[in-house]
């Protein structure tokens, strides 16, 4: 029996919705169109959850924006990737980060994260199976994090083909950095030596207190 723990301030409703929930977007067998109506439905309330579940993806992820770009972080362009609410665009706008752009397939998601008024342009697109329209490579970092997926394993509906295209709107040099849970975390191949495994951190409580990793990836 798996074994959770949540946010000392959270009484058992909150316990109960968290897992509830969390549950729901990790049920594989939902598929792309009704994964996302379960975001949409859960959008106003996500936040809460993953508060519950101590979830420390955002600040993972901004601890490694941080090292990749000491300088100038206003002049780096980003595309928060399966943005979400937008937790990742409020800890990178803190931390300097303000040059945001944001894509989900969620526009109940989507609508949330405008209300933080972080991003710049937020896209409305399945990532792996629409293209974005962007011709091309002007973003110096792709971030991703939550449940997103790595490698062949497509939970949460990110699928691995998502990566080509992601890569593909990345400056040569720039980085794609995603935060994941350890059981995601397989490295995404590289089969046209578009970009390079740079570096995996392992990060000890990431969600429910369990293991997380932070993987970069070097756009060649
Ligand atoms: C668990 S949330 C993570 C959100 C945010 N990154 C965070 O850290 O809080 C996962 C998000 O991925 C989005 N998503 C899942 N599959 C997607 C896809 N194929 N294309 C675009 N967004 C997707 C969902 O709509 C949802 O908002």
């Amino acid at each position: 029996m798996d074994s959770f723990v949540f946010a000392d301030d959270a009484n058992e409703q909150d316990r109960r919705e968290c897992l509830k929930t969390i549950q729901s977007y990790r049920d594989k067998t939902l598929g792309i169109q009704k994964g996302t109506e379960v975001y949409n439905e859960t959008s106003a309330g996500y936040d809460k959850v993953m508060s519950t579940a101590k979830y420390k993806g955002p600040e993972e992820l901004v601890r490694v924006m941080e090292d990749l770009f000491p300088n100038n972080r206003d002049q780096v362009k980003v595309l928060d990737a399966a943005s979400g609410t937008g937790l990742c665009g409020v800890a990178m706008f803190q931390a300097g980060f303000t040059n945001l752009d944001a894509v989900d397939a969620s526009a109940g998601m989507l609508a949330e994260a405008k209300k933080k008024n972080v991003y710049q342009r937020l896209i409305c697109e399945y990532l792996g199976e629409n293209k974005l329209g962007i011709k091309d490579r002007i973003y110096d970092a792709v971030t991703m994090s939550g449940e997103t997926t790595s490698g062949e394993l497509g939970e949460n509906l990110v699928p691995s083909s998502a990566f080509q295209e992601l890569a593909s709107i990345i400056k040569p040099g720039g980085v794609l950095v995603n935060v994941t849970r350890k059981e995601n975390s397989g490295n995404v191949p590289d089969e046209e030596g578009k970009w390079k495994l740079e570096s995996k951190k392992t990060i000890p409580a990431y969600l429910f207190d369990k293991e997380g990793v932070v993987l970069t990836y070097r756009i060649v």
